[in-house]
């Protein structure tokens, strides 16, 4: 019940996403290697406001068949694979310390985990910012509850579950010093919105960080739709109007992009 009552508080309006089963387990040899890389033939484009934005076509394995810029969107993962995202190994696949000590958090920043699932990165996160802020957002109510559940259960009073939908991040205008983006974006069903509310809740001056498997390097064994290329990245981001400030380099499977909302 707390937990439910938490969520309504901070509820935003939108649609619950269509999630799929399983969850993005990687995949091996012939099915990891760049698929996704060159751009899809789209059957039907559809407009939103007047523009061009998607397209839609035959879904691929795992996809959607929704096409932005060229790149399939991936299927929702489902809570149903929550455990997945908890996995020991992942430790040594993806170095979450390495990720996090990258950020070069400030005590006070306020921190978007979007995307946030059970909270693997929230839960990293929450400790760096004692006197900030790390709003958990996701659109599955259910993995919500896991983050709600273990903060209260561990005393994480800098936690906040926020209950985004698939267009909006639910969270204030220039509200967040930093959005992260772990393994989530390339399965966003409306990225062009998403980069637009994210855009609107940074402060000027504040930071979007996107972590994607890379979709360069055949021996990073996931599936096409679940990578992406930096220059894929790169040209939906920048269309959002965030300025490219750097690529990390320091994890071993995944690129570690940052990007800023300019300073006014
Ligand atoms: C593969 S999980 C990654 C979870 C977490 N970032 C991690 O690395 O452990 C992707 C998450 O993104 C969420 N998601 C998908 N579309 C979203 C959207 N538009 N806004 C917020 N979360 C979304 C899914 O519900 C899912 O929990």
């Amino acid at each position: 019940m707390r937990a439910l009552a938490l969520l309504a508080l901070v509820v935003a309006v939108g649609c619950r996403a269509q999630t799929s089963e399983p969850a993005p387990v990687p995949a091996r040899a012939a099915d990891s290697v760049g698929q996704s890389l060159a751009p899809r033939a789209a059957t039907r484009a559809f407009s939103q406001e007047g523009a061009v934005a998607y397209q839609e076509g035959p879904a691929s394995a795992d996809g959607t068949g929704r096409t932005y810029l060229g790149r399939e969107i991936a299927q929702v993962m489902s809570h149903r694979g929550a455990a997945w995202l908890e996995r020991p190994d992942r430790e040594r696949e993806e170095r979450p310390a390495v990720l996090v000590r990258a950020l070069d958090l400030a005590p006070d920043d306020v921190v978007a985990d979007l995307g946030a699932g059970t909270g693997y990165f929230t839960f990293r996160l929450a400790p760096l910012v004692p006197d900030g802020r790390v709003f958990a957002v996701d659109i599955q109510p259910e993995m919500l509850r896991i983050v709600e559940d273990r903060a209260t259960t561990e005393g994480f009073a800098n936690v906040a579950p926020v209950l985004g939908s698939e267009t909006s991040t639910g969270l204030r205008p220039q509200s967040t010093d930093l959005t992260l983006v772990v393994d989530a974006y390339h399965e966003f069903s409306h990225p062009r919105e998403m980069l637009t509310s994210i855009y609107q809740a940074t402060r000027p001056g504040g930071r979007l960080v996107l972590v994607e498997y890379r979709a360069e390097d055949p021996d990073v064994p996931i599936k096409p739709l679940h990578k992406m290329t930096e220059a894929q990245a790169r040209l939906e981001v920048e269309a959002a109007g965030f300025q490219f400030v750097e690529n990390l380099g320091v994890l071993p499977q995944q690129h570690l992009l940052v990007f800023e909302r300019p300073a006014e």
